[in-house]
C-alpha cells in the first residue's frame, strides 16, 4: 500500500509486522542509533492544526533514519485555499519522497493520496489519528507483552483518536469499550463498521460499565481542535467521564492509563492519575517516535 491513511486499510498481519518493525527500530536506536535507511530522502509535513508530538516524532524520526523533514505551516500552504489539493500533491511529489499531513477534513488526505505519487501519511484529521493508535498499541504491547484479549476502555468524547483505536483494537484483537455521553457517541453506521471488522465492542453512556475490569484505560480531550466554540457546553456534559482515582478504581487493579496528549488536567484526567503509578503517558508519547519511524521505513525505504 502506498499510503498510511487509516489503520483499517491494513490487514492484521501487516499491522503486526509494522509493530514488530517499531520494536526493532526502538531497540536499534537504543543500542547506538538507526541505520540511515532513508538517507537523502525528505518528508514534507503539512499542518493545518497545531502539534507537538506528531511534528517532533516525524521530524526526529526522519533525522534518525538519515533523512530530513520540512515543516509547512498552515499559512505557508493554504491547503485547498491558496492552492488546490491536486496541485499541492503534484508539486510536493516532484520534490520530496513522502508527505505527512494534519488536516481538518479527511477528504483532504484522500485527495492528497490520490494525486501524490509519493506516500501520504495521516498525521490526524477530524475523523482519525492512525499514527497515534500505532504508538498506543506499541505501548500496550510493551507493558503486557501481548495485545490479544486485553480490554481497552475509552472514556470521553468519541473522536478521531477513538476511531483509530477501534480499528486497531479490531486488528490486534483487543476488546474495546467506549464510554461516551449521549450525543457524543459515533453514529450507528460507524459502530456497525467497527463491528464488521470483528471487534468485541461495547458502547455505553455509563462510564462505570465501560471501565469495568479494563486492562487499559484511555482518555482524550473533551474538545478537539476545531471544536473550541463548544468547549463550555462540553465542560458541563463530560465530568462523569473524568479519569480520576475513584473511576480508575473500577478498572482491573493492574490497569494502566493512556492519553494521547495534550491533556487538560482537571478535565478529562486528574493530576493524581496522569502522574500516578498506573500512568504510561510519557512512555506512550515517546513511542510516537518509534511507531512513526516504522511507518516511515515501511512506506519510504522501498523495503
Ligand atoms: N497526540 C498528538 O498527536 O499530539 P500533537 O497534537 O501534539 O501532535
Ligand atoms: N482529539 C484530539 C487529539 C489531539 C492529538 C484533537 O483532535 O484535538
Amino acid at each position: 500500500m502506498k499510503d498510511f491513511l487509516e489503520v483499517g486499510d491494513y490487514s492484521a498481519s501487516e499491522l503486526e509486522a509494522l509493530l514488530k518493525l517499531a520494536v526493532q527500530l526502538k531497540l536499534e536506536w537504543q543500542s547506538g542509533g538507526n541505520r540511515p535507511v532513508l538517507g537523502g530522502k525528505v518528508l514534507a509535513m503539512v499542518f493545518q492544526k497545531a502539534s507537538l508530538r506528531t511534528r517532533v516524532s516525524f521530524e526526529v524520526g526522519m533525522l534518525h533514519l538519515g533523512g530530513n523533514a520540512l515543516y509547512l505551516s498552515p499559512q505557508e500552504i493554504g491547503l485547498g485555499q491558496r492552492e488546490s489539493i491536486p496541485d499541492v500533491a503534484r508539486v510536493l511529489s516532484g520534490m520530496v519522497q513522502g508527505i505527512m499531513a494534519r488536516v481538518f477534513s479527511p477528504d483532504h488526505l484522500t485527495g492528497l493520496a490520490q494525486w501524490a505519487t509519493v506516500p501520504v501519511i495521516n498525521g490526524l484529521s477530524d475523523k482519525s489519528h492512525p499514527c497515534q493508535a500505532m504508538a498506543d498499541m506499541l505501548t500496550i504491547y510493551e507493558h503486557f507483552g501481548h495485545l490479544r484479549g486485553l480490554k481497552l476502555a475509552y472514556l470521553g468524547d468519541s473522536n478521531n483518536v477513538t476511531y483509530s483505536l477501534a480499528e486497531a483494537a479490531a486488528r490486534f484483537g483487543l476488546k474495546f469499550a467506549i464510554g461516551s455521553p449521549q450525543g457524543y457517541q459515533f453514529n450507528e453506521t460507524t459502530h456497525a463498521y467497527f463491528r464488521s471488522l470483528g471487534v468485541d465492542l461495547l458502547v455505553t453512556d455509563d462510564p462505570l460499565k465501560a471501565i469495568d475490569g479494563a486492562d487499559v484505560v484511555y482518555t482524550d480531550t473533551w474538545t478537539s481542535m476545531g471544536q473550541e466554540a463548544e468547549a463550555s457546553e462540553r465542560r458541563k456534559v463530560f465530568p462523569p467521564y473524568q479519569v480520576n482515582p475513584d473511576l480508575l478504581a473500577k478498572a482491573a487493579p493492574h490497569a494502566v492509563v493512556l492519553h494521547c496528549l495534550p491533556a487538560h488536567r482537571g478535565e478529562e484526567i486528574t493530576d493524581a492519575v496522569a502522574d500516578g503509578p498506573q500512568s504510561l503517558l510519557f512512555q506512550q508519547a515517546a513511542n510516537r517516535l518509534h511507531a512513526q519511524k516504522a511507518i516511515l521505513v515501511r512506506l519510504m525505504s522501498g523495503r
